[in-house]
């Protein structure tokens, strides 16, 4: 099956996908033609989010994690990013990463395994509570946190998927620069942005995953907020004054990362399975 999958990515403001790949992409073509602009503007200061979303079992971990014969776009995005803080000697970086896991509306910290984080909002920023944060130099130390964290995370075996995503994670790369020319003033402007990658769990149907007791429940948790999170983009591309960031945690976490003066772009993976699940996806 993996060979028939189709990636869509579809940049949310907008009205219609803007490229279509077909089962031959890799996804370094996902990477050059969707998420590159986005790494551009986070390391220019602009938060940035990228999703990959669709049905279980049609491709969004690998699309995002990779595998062991071919690297995803986490990887490629923060090997892009090293490049662009080389090419800049102008300004002073600091990176930062956390990873977190949403798994049946309780957040986990990745990195260090505590659990039942609290979500707050403080002064128009949404702060998670004893959520730690690694500072890394190099491309390799970031790769070796995801490679920590994703050992963490939720999966299971179902009919559909032998390692099936049972939560959502974002892994959130903190940018942090100031200008290495600036003298004379007393303060010295510094620029943060937030660059997220989502791996979603998969929308599934229990007739498909097979899906009982304990995999039922996460199911069920994993299609509410799937649907939270589809009503907050619709509201968004429709430029709606309420937007029910709240109503979810993932949406709540991610508020200032889509809203505003975010970027997003939803890399959508579809698959022969359901064609039901295919044009819920698209819409
Ligand atoms: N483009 C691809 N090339 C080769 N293998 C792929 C590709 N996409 C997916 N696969 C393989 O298909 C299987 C399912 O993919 P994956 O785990 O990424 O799905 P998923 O969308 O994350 O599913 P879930 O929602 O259940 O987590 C995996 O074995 C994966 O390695
Ligand atoms: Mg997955």
């Amino acid at each position: 099956m993996a060979g028939m999958i189709i990636t869509v990515a579809y940049e949310a403001k907008g009205k219609r996908a803007n490229h279509v790949f077909d089962m031959k992409a890799t996804n370094r073509d996902v990477y050059e033609q969707v998420t590159k602009p986005l790494v551009d503007s986070a390391v220019s200061g602009f938060n940035a989010t990228i999703f990959a979303y669709g049905q279980t079992s049609s491709g969004k971990t690998h699309t995002m994690m990779g595998s062991k014969t071919e690297r995803g776009v986490l990887e490629l995005v923060v090997n892009e990013i090293f490049d662009a803080i080389e090419s800049n000697p102008d300004r002073e970086y600091l990176l930062r990463v956390s990873f977190i896991e949403i798994y049946q509306e309780q957040i986990t910290d990745l990195l260090t395994g505590s659990t039942r984080l609290k979500v707050s909002d403080a002064h128009n920023e949404v702060v998670i509570k004893e959520l730690s944060e690694e500072m890394c130099s190099t491309p390799d130390s970031v790769i070796d946190v995801m490679k920590k964290g994703e050992k963490l995370r939720h999966i299971a075996c179902t009919n559909m998927n032998e390692r099936s995503s049972r939560s959502h994670t974002i892994f959130r790369i903190i940018i942090e620069s100031r200008s290495r020319c600036e003298t004379g003033s007393d303060e010295i402007a510094i620029q943060l942005s937030h660059l997220n990658l989502v791996d979603l769990a998969g929308s599934e149907k229990v007739n498909q995953t097979g899906a009982t007791g304990g995999r039922f429940k996460e199911g069920c948790a994993i299609n509410v907020s799937l649907s939270a999170l589809g009503k907050v983009i619709d509201q968004l591309s429709k430029n709606e004054r309420h937007v029910n960031f709240r109503d979810n945690k993932l949406t709540h976490i991610l508020r200032n990362s889509l809203g505003g003066n975010a970027r997003t772009a939803i890399i959508c993976a579809i698959s022969p399975a359901s064609v039901d699940e295919t044009l819920s996806t698209l819409r």
